[in-house]
C-alpha cells in the first residue's frame, strides 16, 4: 500500500514502469516455455499453461472466437437468431457447462458433510470476534448474494476493500482480489485475525471452540487438545495487530502455538466445507441459452426481452467482455489491471459513515498478493495443509512468478458476474455504485491494458449491456443459504 500523500508522484512512475515492463514482457517472454504453469481454468477443469504476468497480452480462445461474431451483432437491434459460432460461445457460458470443482488437495475435509455443518455454524457465530458482534455473515449476507451493500465493509473497523461474493469460490485457484490465499480454508482465517474485521485472536477462537463445539469438532478432526492450562494457552493470543495478544503469542512455546494453529486451521477447513457448495443456480440467462441451443424460439422470446438479447450480443462482441469474464461463472479467475484506480478518491468512499476511514492508498493488488501467498503459513505447502504431494499445490509453481511482480501492479482478480445485480457497489474498492457506471468505465477504455480498449458503445448498447447483466441473477445453492441455525 502506498500512502495517499505519495500518490501523485507515484502514480506516474507506477503507471509508466508497469506499462513498460508489461510491454517488454509481452514481446520477449510471452511464450517462454520456462514460464510456470500456475493458473487453473475453471471451465477447462485443468491447469492452463499460462503465466500470470502474460495474461494481459494473450488472447483467450474465446476472444478469437468473438472476432468472428457477425458484425451486425451489436446495435443492429433487429438481428435475430444466433450463428453456430455464437451458439458455441453461449454454451461455454451456461451453467450446464460448469464442471464439479477440482478437489482441494490441502483440505481433506472439503467435501465432509459434518465439517460443512460445523462450518455453517461458525460462519454465523458472532462470538468469533473481539466484540461479539461480527460474523462472516456480517459482510457476506445471504440477502445480498453474500455481499454487504457497502463500498468498504464494516466489521469492528472499516476494511480497505469491497466485500466480494463467495458464490463459486470453490472454482477459484486464488482467494481475495489480490490472490493472497491459495485455498478457501486459508482465506477464512484472514478476516478472523484482521484488526478491522473480526478483530479476535487464535487462542480466543480455540477456547470458544473448546467450550461450544467440542463434540462436533471431535467427530471430524479427532480429539480436541486440552487447553485448560490458561498459562500455556492465554485467552487472547495470536500473531495479530493487538499488542497484548501478540506479546502473549510470542511467549508461547512453538509446540503450543502449533496446537492452536491446528485448531485454527481446522476451523478454516470446516468453514470452507460450508462455502464449497455455494454455487449459482439457473438464472434467466441459462434458460435463454438452453432455449437457443434447443432452437426453441418461443421460450427465447418469453424469457428474454429484445434489449437483453441485444445486450448479450454486445457482451460477446463489441463489448469485448469475454477478454476476461469467461465460462459459466463469467470469470477467467486471473488478474488484470483494468484501470479502476485512476478514479480515486471517489464519492462512494466519502459517503461512508461510522468508524474512521482507512488511510486511502493505491492498492497494488496482485503485485503484493504473490509474496503474501508464498509466505502464508497456511498455504498448500505448509504444515497444516493436507496435501501429500507438493506438486499438487499451485502455489509451488508461483515461486517462479515472484520476480515478475512488477508486471502485476494494480492487478485484481476478475470477479464473477453471476448475481451481479445483487452485489453493488462494484470493484475492489467499491467505487462504482451502479452497473451503468461500470459500463461507462469500460466504454472509456484503459490504455494500460490491451484487453480494455475504448469501446465506442452507443447509449442504447450501454443500457442493453446492463439489461443483459441483470439476467445473470438467480438462486444460490448450498446449505449456507438455508435458514440460520441456532448457535450452540
Ligand atoms: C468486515 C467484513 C468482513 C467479514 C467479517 C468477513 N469478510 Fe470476507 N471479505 C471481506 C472483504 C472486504 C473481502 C475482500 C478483501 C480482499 O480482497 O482483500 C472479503 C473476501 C472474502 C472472500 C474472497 C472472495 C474472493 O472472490 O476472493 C471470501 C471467500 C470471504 N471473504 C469469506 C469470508 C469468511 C468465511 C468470513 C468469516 C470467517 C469472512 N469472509 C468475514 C469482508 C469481510
Ligand atoms: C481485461 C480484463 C477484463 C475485461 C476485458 C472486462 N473485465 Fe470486468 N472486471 C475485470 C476485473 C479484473 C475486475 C475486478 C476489478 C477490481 O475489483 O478492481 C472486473 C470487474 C467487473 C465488474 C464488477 C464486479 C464486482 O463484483 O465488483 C463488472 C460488473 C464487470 N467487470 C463487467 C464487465 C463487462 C460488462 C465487461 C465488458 C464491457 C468487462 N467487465 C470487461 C476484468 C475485465
Amino acid at each position: 500500500m502506498i500512502p495517499w500523500s505519495k500518490l501523485s508522484q507515484l502514480s506516474l512512475k507506477v503507471g509508466l514502469s508497469s506499462l513498460m515492463v508489461l510491454a517488454l514482457w509481452g514481446c520477449t517472454q510471452g511464450n517462454s516455455p520456462s514460464v510456470p504453469k500456475n493458473e487453473a481454468s475453471p471451465g477447462a477443469g485443468k491447469a492452463t499453461p499460462k503465466a500470470e504476468a502474460t495474461t494481459e497480452s494473450e488472447a483467450t480462445p474465446e476472444m478469437e472466437a468473438t472476432s468472428e461474431v457477425s458484425p451486425t451483432a451489436a446495435g443492429a437491434g433487429a438481428k435475430t437468431g444466433w450463428t453456430a459460432k455464437e451458439k458455441a460461445i453461449l454454451k461455454t457460458l451456461m451453467l450446464a457447462s460448469l464442471p464439479t470443482p477440482e478437489p482441494d488437495p490441502s483440505n481433506a475435509f472439503a467435501d465432509n458433510p459434518k465439517a460443512a455443518a460445523l462450518g455453517k455454524k461458525l460462519f454465523f457465530d458472532e462470538r468469533l470476534s473481539i466484540n461479539g458482534k461480527v460474523s462472516c455473515a456480517t459482510c457476506h449476507k445471504l440477502e445480498l448474494s453474500f455481499t454487504d451493500g457497502l463500498s468498504l465493509s464494516h466489521g469492528v473497523g472499516v476494511t480497505e476493500r469491497n466485500a466480494p461474493t463467495i458464490i463459486g469460490n470453490a472454482y477459484s485457484p486464488w482467494m481475495f482480489l489480490d490472490g493472497r490465499k491459495d485455498s478457501v480454508w486459508a482465506q477464512a482465517l484472514g478476516p478472523l485475525e484482521s484488526a478491522v474485521e473480526h478483530g479476535g485472536s487464535r487462542t480466543q477462537y480455540a477456547h470458544l471452540l473448546a467450550a461450544n463445539y467440542k463434540p462436533a469438532y471431535e467427530a471430524i478432526f479427532g480429539k480436541f487438545p486440552d487447553l485448560s492450562d490458561a498459562k500455556r494457552f492465554p485467552p487472547k493470543a495470536g500473531p495479530v495487530e493487538d499488542k497484548e495478544a501478540k506479546a502473549a503469542w510470542d511467549k508461547m512455546p512453538a509446540e503450543d502455538q502449533e496446537t492452536i494453529n491446528r485448531i485454527f486451521a481446522n476451523m478454516g477447513k470446516a468453514i470452507a466445507a460450508a462455502e464449497r457448495p455455494v454455487v449459482p443456480l439457473t438464472a434467466t440467462f441459462d434458460t435463454y441459452v438452453a432455449a437457443v441451443l434447443a432452437g426453441d424460439s418461443e421460450t427465447m422470446a418469453k424469457v428474454y426481452t429484445p434489449d437483453q438479447e441485444a445486450g448479450l450480443r454486445v457482451y460477446i462482441g463489441k463489448g469485448k467482455c469475454l477478454g476476461c469474464h469467461t465460462g459459466p461463472l463469467f470469470t477467467n479467475n486471473t488478474f488484470h489491471n483494468i484501470g479502476v484506480q485512476k478514479m480515486i478518491p471517489h464519492a462512494g468512499m466519502k459517503a461512508m459513515e461510522g468508524t474512521p476511514m482507512p488511510e486511502l492508498a493505491i492498492d497494488d493488488g496482485r503485485a503484493s498478493g504473490v509474496g503474501k501467498v508464498l509466505a502464508d503459513e497456511f498455504n498448500c505447502l505448509g504444515k497444516y495443509s493436507d496435501a501429500k504431494n507438493p506438486e499438487a499445490c499451485k502455489v509451488k509453481a508461483l515461486e517462479a512468478s515472484k520476480a515478475l511482480t512488477a508486471t502485476m501492479l494494480e492487478q485484481f482478480r476478475t470477479t464473477t458476474l453471476r448475481n451481479i445485480a445483487e452485489t453493488a457497489p462494484y470493484m475492489h474498492d467499491g467505487k462504482m455504485q451502479t452497473l451503468e457506471e461500470v459500463v461507462e468505465h469500460y466504454d472509456l477504455g484503459f490504455k494500460g491494458n490491451p484487453l480494455t480498449p475504448p469501446l465506442g458503445l452507443t447509449k442504447e448498447e450501454k443500457a442493453q449491456l446492463v439489461a443483459f447483466m441483470k439476467t445473470l441473477s438467480g438462486p444460490i445453492a448450498g446449505d449456507l443459504t438455508a435458514a440460520k441455525e441456532p448457535i450452540p
